[in-house]
């Protein structure tokens, strides 16, 4: 299952790819419609983060796209000035990000365009911290370990990372069960031809780690604890508390 880098997409061709993808990020009702179970993920890690830090003042969104989960979480927030920070390799998606997220919040926005694995982020500095369906671009361990890391560096006291990512399975037969379900998703959604560029792309581009050794490592990290929020073929969404 999981294969050697060095074929896999560079950061730069990541960029380009996302650069001329805003509008596919841009629909924050139905997320990222490609990804299982996208839509209730979204919700569900809204709802979560609010009930878990309703005073919040700032938040962090990791390759937040065109900021669909910094939105939602904004949009049942009762306070208006909560300070976002937007972090994204894509101009594009940063721009379209901070327009959207300008409507919905009279704090401070800061626009972080570079790759998460190169940001210094400020010691305890957000209550919240999202990180959708970007994590999977990370490459060996020490680099999910840095990142976890840095993230968990960054957040306040309390605060809590939420995630929602593609994820890979060590057994073969979890991982044939995962995929294949993925794929009847892709087909009943768009179609064969559909599928076949979906997973032609997850092959270029995406290098998931499963879902326990994620857990494993957010605890080394330093996290008090981690939970599962859903978990459905190929997609999970799951959290860390500081
Ligand atoms: C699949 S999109 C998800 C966007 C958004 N989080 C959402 O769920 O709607 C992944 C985003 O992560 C960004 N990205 C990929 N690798 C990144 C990295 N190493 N550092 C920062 N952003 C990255 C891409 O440019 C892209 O906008």
């Amino acid at each position: 299952m999981r294969q050697g880098y060095e074929n896999k997409s560079t950061v730069n061709e990541i960029r380009d790819r996302f650069e001329n993808d805003v509008e596919r990020f841009s629909n924050h009702e139905t997320g990222q419609s490609a990804a299982v179970d996208a839509a209730d993920c979204l919700e569900m890690i809204a709802n979560c983060a609010i009930q878990h830090a309703p005073e919040m003042k700032s938040v962090l969104d990791i390759g937040c796209g065109a900021g669909n989960f910094t939105l939602r979480i904004l949009g049942k927030l009762k306070q208006n000035n909560v300070d976002v920070t937007l972090n994204d390799l894509s101009a594009n998606m940063l721009e379209r990000a901070r327009q959207r997220v300008r409507k919905n919040t009279s704090g401070q926005i800061t626009v972080l365009q570079d790759d998460i694995r190169d940001i210094e982020l400020a010691n305890d500095s957000y209550d919240a911290i999202v990180a959708a369906m970007v994590f999977h671009h990370l490459r060996e361990d020490e680099q999910w370990d840095d990142v976890f890391a840095s993230v968990y560096q960054s957040l306040k006291p309390g605060g809590a990372l939420w995630i929602y990512d593609l994820v890979e399975h060590e057994k073969t037969v979890l991982h044939d069960h995962a995929w294949l379900q993925y794929s009847d998703y892709l087909v009943s959604f768009k179609g064969e031809s559909y599928r076949d560029t979906v997973f032609d792309y997850i092959a270029k581009e995406d290098s998931p780690r499963p879902l326990m050794w994620q857990l494993e490592r957010l605890l080394s990290a330093g996290f008090s604890s981690v939970d599962v929020l859903h978990k459905h073929s190929t997609c999970s969404a799951f959290c860390a508390f500081k």
